[in-house]
Order: C-alpha cells, then sequence, then structure tokens
C-alpha cells in the first residue's frame, strides 16, 4: 500500500492588514479587549479583486513549485472554504482550471475549519487506497465577505487567506500516518451563515436581516473547541501508535490563542510545542492550519522528518486531527515550472469557451 507523503506546500495571504486599532475605528472595541480575549493584534483582508480562488491558486502554484510537480499531473483537487467563490460551481473546479490541471478531479469540501484535516485526510485516502497518485489539498478564504463589520464580536475574530498541501504516492513510509474525524450538527447553530442556501434564499428579508453574515454563540464555541482539542490530538496519536512526547510540533486551528493554551494544558504540553500566529492573522478558518505549518517551514521550526499533529474544530460541529510526518519533495530528475502552466491554462479555457460557443450555434442550427 502506498504512502500519503506532503512533498509541496504554499501559502498565499492578501497585503492589506487590519489591527485592531484600525477596528476600534469601526466598532466599540480597542486593541487591549481584543488581545487578552483573543490573542489576535492584526489580520489580512483581501482587495476588491482579489477572490477565494485567487488566493487558492497562488497558494496552489507555490505549493506546485515545492513539490516539483506539473499541475497536468495531479489527479485530485479539494479545495475546503467557509467562504467559497459561489454556492456551485465548486472553487476546485476553478482553481483547476486557472492552473491547467487537465486531468484532475475537483470539488469542494465543507467542514468549516475543520476542513483542512478533513480534506488532507480525504487525499491522503485516496493516495492509500492506490486510486490516485497526485493530489492537491486547499484551504482558502475572504471569510471578510460574509462578516458584519458592525457586529464586534465576530469581526475582530476572522482573516483571509489560503494554504495549499502537494500529496504524493511514494513506497517510502511516513507521510500521513493517521487522522480523526470528528462531528456533532446538535451544534449546528453555535456557528452559522444561514443565508442563500436552499433553506433561505437571498430575498430583501434576509439580507435586511443580516442572514448573509456569520453568526456565532462565541462562548459556546469557545467551550466546544477547548474539550474537543486535546481529546482529538490524543486520539489520532493513539491510531498512530505514537505517544505525546514523540510529537514534534502542534499545529493547531488559529481561533484563539486561549484555546490553543487550554489544550496545552490539558495535554499537559509547554505552549513552546505549539505553532502559532494567530497574532498575526486572525482566525483564517480552512486556511490557518497551512498557513502556520508553511511559516514555521520557513522559520526553520518545522523539518523534514518531523512527526506533527494538525488539530482543529469549527462550525457543524466538526472537529479532528491529523499526525503526519513532514516529508519534503520527492527528488525528481526534470525541473518543472507549474507558474508557467497558467497562460497554457488561459489559452485553454478559452478555446474550450469558444469551441463551447461554436458547439452551440452548431447544435442550434441542427434544430
Ligand atoms: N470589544 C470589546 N468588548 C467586547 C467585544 C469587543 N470586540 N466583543 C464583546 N465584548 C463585550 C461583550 O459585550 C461583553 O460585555 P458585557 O459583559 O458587558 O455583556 C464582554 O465583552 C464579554 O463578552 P464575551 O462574549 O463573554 O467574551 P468572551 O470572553 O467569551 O470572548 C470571544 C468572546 C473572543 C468571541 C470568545 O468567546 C471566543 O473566542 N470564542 C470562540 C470563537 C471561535 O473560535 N470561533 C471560530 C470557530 S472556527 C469556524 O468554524 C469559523
Amino acid at each position: 500500500m502506498p504512502y500519503a507523503h506532503i512533498t509541496g506546500w504554499g501559502i498565499s495571504v492578501p497585503e492589506p492588514v487590519l489591527t485592531n486599532d484600525d477596528l476600534a475605528k469601526m466598532v466599540e472595541t480597542n486593541d487591549e479587549w481584543i488581545r487578552e480575549r483573543t490573542g489576535i493584534r492584526e489580520r489580512h483582508i483581501a482587495r476588491e479583486d482579489q477572490f477565494t480562488s485567487t488566493l487558492a491558486v497562488e497558494a496552489a502554484i507555490k505549493a506546485l513549485q515545492v513539490a516539483n510537480l506539473a499541475p497536468t499531473e495531479i489527479d485530485l483537487i479539494i479545495v475546503t472554504s467557509s467562504s467559497p467563490e459561489y454556492i456551485f460551481p465548486a472553487t476546485a473546479c476553478l482553481v483547476q482550471d486557472q492552473i491547467g490541471a487537465t486531468k484532475a478531479g475537483a470539488f469542494d469540501l465543507l467542514a468549516a475549519c475543520s476542513g483542512f484535516i478533513y480534506a488532507t485526510n480525504m487525499a491522503a485516502q485516496s493516495i492509500r487506497s492506490g486510486s490516485i497518485k497526485n493530489a492537491l489539498v486547499i484551504g482558502s478564504e475572504t471569510l471578510s465577505r460574509f462578516v458584519n463589520w458592525k457586529d464586534r464580536s465576530t469581526c475582530i475574530l476572522f482573516g483571509d487567506g489560503a494554504g495549499a498541501f502537494v500529496l504524493q504516492a511514494s513506497d517510502k513510509p511516513g507521510g500521513v500516518l493517521s487522522a480523526v474525524m470528528h462531528s456533532d450538527g446538535s451544534g449546528a447553530d453555535s456557528l452559522t451563515l444561514l443565508g442563500g442556501g436552499a433553506r433561505h434564499p437571498a430575498t430583501e428579508t434576509t439580507v435586511a436581516e443580516g442572514k448573509h453574515y456569520v453568526q456565532m454563540d462565541g462562548k459556546a464555541v469557545f467551550r466546544f473547541a477547548t474539550r474537543v482539542m486535546g481529546t482529538a490530538t490524543k486520539e489520532a496519536l493513539e491510531l498512530a501508535n505514537m505517544k505525546l512526547e514523540e510529537v514534534d510540533w502542534i499545529i493547531p486551528h488559529q481561533a484563539n490563542f486561549r484555546i490553543i493554551e487550554t489544550a496545552a494544558k490539558y495535554l499537559k504540553l509547554p505552549l513552546d510545542k505549539f505553532i502559532i500566529n494567530v497574532d498575526r492573522y486572525g482566525n483564517t478558518s480552512t486556511a490557518s492550519i497551512p498557513i502556520a505549518a508553511v511559516e514555521a517551514f520557513e522559520k526553520g521550526k518545522l523539518k523534514s522528518g518531523n512527526k506533527v499533529v494538525f488539530v482543529g474544530f469549527g462550525a457543524g460541529l466538526t472537529w479532528g486531527a491529523l499526525v503526519a510526518e513532514w516529508s519534503g519533495p520527492i527528488p525528481a530528475k526534470k525541473q518543472v515550472h507549474p507558474e508557467q502552466y497558467r497562460l497554457f491554462a488561459r489559452l485553454r479555457s478559452w478555446l474550450l469557451r469558444a469551441l463551447r460557443f461554436i458547439e452551440g450555434l452548431l447544435s442550434r442550427r441542427e434544430l
């Protein structure tokens, strides 16, 4: 049975920064309150011309560059997002088209902030089963578009960004070692975005009622999160036949510093075993785990061969953890340039659209 290795990684974070002081000019809040209750100092907010797919594509290209893998070699693309570009089509299909992943299947996975763990596990299982060789997993968010900037209990929390992993099959032991995924829909109403779905299709009333904004029972989510972070970590380690002492890094979902602190206490681990960057990005939902992992790698903390636990929770309610050995690129003979495929992808997309148009004209004439 092949192993599923993490061989490439990349992130994309929009440049504009919104600080706590900026927020204090928009709602009744202040830097001290936000830092004390959440650990957040600032977050990045997408420009008007940046979308969930824009950030996803940038992160994906970087991940493919690290893996030295051509987009045409990808078998499967999973985009996980709490702020997809549309209800449908899937953001994954937009990414597939824009990067030129000509043979890839593509779909979106919705598990809120636990999405990146779920998606990485799904991709790894597809590789382990032998049905595919190369997968691209992307967590991408423009949650700033769904935040009520007048609601101080939610608008201080979220930020935009994307992170991507390439997973590849190899006979060498390692890569994704175990994962657990959980859900509890009885807590569905703790964290919601109700408007625009089939239950509350967009109308003037739904807009007036603010149903298109994130709504959250912060205290309920906080209690749930502190319960599950530690237990999921232990469960995933048990499945991998590993002890806590063997773990080099815990990379948690970055929602609130206090939640991470509580998980560290529960696991009886020092905080310096945890990768934490919530102070500079806020909660980027499905993108937070890969952004934290890539930053840790770039800072020289996370190294090839390190054993890591990714652990997260989110709306649904959902939660999960995944244990992996951080691999690194599979040595290749030939250097590929995934970024160069974007021009080819644009041309291909344009040609396919033109063909579809001509086909439409011809079939009309036949009728
Ligand atoms: N600035 C100043 N005061 C504020 C703010 C603010 N931004 N927000 C709330 N307050 C006030 C409240 O009105 C309240 O005042 P009162 O005591 O006079 O009524 C007081 O501060 C305390 O408010 P709480 O809501 O009790 O504050 P709490 O300590 O619970 O912190 C927080 C709120 C930060 C939201 C916390 O509950 C939390 O982090 N919860 C988890 C949220 C989370 O992780 N969500 C993401 C899940 S992942 C996903 O799927 C997207």
